[in-house]
């Protein structure tokens, strides 16, 4: 059994996930950490090289490499649900959990947060709280058809969305694990 953490970019996955690991004692993995460590490029230049399509591709082989894992807390890229296979093996990795908020949060977030320059290169003309809202429009169904479990951060700390993760757990699934 593992976590799968999913949502838009800055919703708190790779700030969450370690935390979350930590409770469980389990491992824990960003999916775009292991992109550029492997690929030995940060994923803008990843993009700049060899452009979108370059990336999902690389993000479609690493999601593969997860099947091995078990016991982990995994970080997914805000845009990799969108890959029909990657949904697949996504929900058979484990519990996948959205954190959801609105655009302008996190657009505020991702604004403020050191990673966004190397992580987050422009996905369309308009970046910015635009680009933010026309994601969302198109990729919140995706999370919420692939969640077994939503939780709402606007408000939360990461520590207390890991904390409602792990009560969330034990309350439903511990067992059954
Ligand atoms: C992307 C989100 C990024 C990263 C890449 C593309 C997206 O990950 O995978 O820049 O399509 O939304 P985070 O969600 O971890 O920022």
């Amino acid at each position: 059994m593992n976590f799968v953490l999913v949502g838009a970019r800055g919703s708190g996955k790779s700030s969450v996930g370690p935390l979350l690991a930590k409770r469980l004692g389990w491992g824990f993995v960003d999916v775009d950490e292991e992109i550029a460590r492997s690929a030995g490029r940060s994923v803008r230049e990843i993009f700049e090289g060899d452009g979108e399509a370059g990336f999902r591709q690389r993000e479609r082989e690493t999601c593969q490499k997860l099947r091995r894992l078990k016991d982990f807390v995994i970080a997914l890229g805000g845009g990799a649900l969108m890959d029909p296979e990657i949904r697949g093996t996504v929900r058979r990795l484990g519990k996948v959990v959205w954190l959801r908020a609105p655009a302008a949060v996190l657009w505020s977030r991702i604004k403020h947060d050191p990673r966004t320059s190397s992580q987050r290169p422009d996905l369309t003309a308009q970046g910015g709280l635009a680009e933010m809202e026309a994601l969302l429009a198109e990729r919140e169904r995706m999370y919420e058809a692939s969640a077994h479990h939503v939780v709402d951060t606007v408000s939360m700390s990461p520590d207390e969305i890991a904390e409602a993760i792990e009560m969330w757990f034990e309350a439903n699934d511990a067992q059954s694990s």
